[in-house]
């Protein structure tokens, strides 16, 4: 049973990273960089870059400039007049941002009052990132052959994708058709969608992580798709090696093997979902 609290572990890892990203910047950082962090954080989940379909017609959030270019959104130097500010204190909860189901949670009145801040002070843009704040020479430099040769690789990842959770939940199926049906035969098949399947579970996080890396976007569902990826190409290499082990030997496979290949397919399930909410947005299987 060991074994079986592995995934469940990094799983809890990767939560808890989640919940303890720090909610707001410290003192001293602009009101547009302040701002910039709320929306970041708390509204990117539906009016990101990245959300396909934006909530409410607008997916600028983290474009300052855009979004005080809008005056159906904000009215720079007046924050009752702006919508962006008007909908995170009205007391109607229909109208409310972000709502109840958002995933990052409401906005704390400090984060309230940092976008307040940032419209009264005349919804300015935030100074160039770099410098102090953040390892910034990514916008002046032309990006160095290794790096453009990693942002090419990492577009392979979501081809690549699909063949180790197609592999390792067909492991799964064809150990459970075995099991069931008592016949022979079965074994070596599990044995290669498994070592096939991890071999593939174990590039695509590769290539996920350089797809990331030349990505703009971060947040949660990155974070989570992230780890959940790496957690779910460890425990397929963990199953995949006991597996291989075991054959070798002659040696029988319990119950402690079928649970670990099952929670490297259902890893991999999970992580997957969380891609397709990057490439398609948070409600990809809303009816
Ligand atoms: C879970 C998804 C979700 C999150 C997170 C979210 N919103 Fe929204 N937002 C919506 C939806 C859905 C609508 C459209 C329905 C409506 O107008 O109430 C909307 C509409 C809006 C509108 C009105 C747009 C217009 O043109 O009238 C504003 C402004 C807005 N959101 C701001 C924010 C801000 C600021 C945040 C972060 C603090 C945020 N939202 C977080 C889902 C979300």
């Amino acid at each position: 049973m060991r074994v079986t609290a592995i995934p469940a572990v990094i799983v809890a890892l990767a939560w808890a990273a989640l919940a303890g990203e720090d909610p707001g910047a410290p003192g001293g950082a602009s009101p547009a960089a302040e701002a910039l962090r709320v929306f970041e954080t708390k509204c990117i989940e539906c009016h990101g870059p990245e959300v396909r379909k934006p909530k409410g017609g607008f997916g600028y959030v983290t474009d300052l400039v855009a979004l005080a270019g809008d005056p159906a959104l904000v009215v720079p130097g007046k924050p009752d007049k702006s919508e962006v500010y008007l909908r995170l204190v009205t007391e109607d909860p229909k109208e409310r941002m972000p709502p109840a189901k958002a995933r990052e949670g409401g906005l704390t009145p400090g984060q309230i009052e940092q976008v307040r801040r940032w419209i009264e002070a005349g919804a300015l843009p935030p100074p160039p990132r770099g410098g102090a704040t953040t390892g910034g020479h990514r916008h002046d430099e032309a990006p160095s052959g290794a790096a453009r040769l990693g942002r090419w690789l990492g577009r392979f990842h979501p081809v690549v994708v699909h063949f180790p959770i197609a592999l390792l939940l067909c492991a799964v199926l064809v150990e459970l058709a075995g099991a069931t049906l008592k016949r022979t035969g079965y074994d070596s098949i599990v044995t290669f969608c498994l070592v096939v399947g991890s071999v593939g579970a174990v590039a695509s996080a590769g290539l996920g992580w350089l797809a990331a890396e030349s990505e703009p976007t971060s947040g949660g569902t990155l974070l989570a798709h992230r780890w959940l990826g790496i957690a779910s190409a460890l425990v397929a290499v963990a199953a995949a090696s006991w597996r291989v082990a075991a054959v070798r030997k002659s040696a029988p496979l319990g119950l402690g093997f079928r649970l670990l290949l099952a929670s490297a397919a259902l890893l991999t399930a999970v992580a997957g979902h969380f891609g397709a909410m990057l490439v398609h947005g948070t409600d990809h299987f809303a009816w």
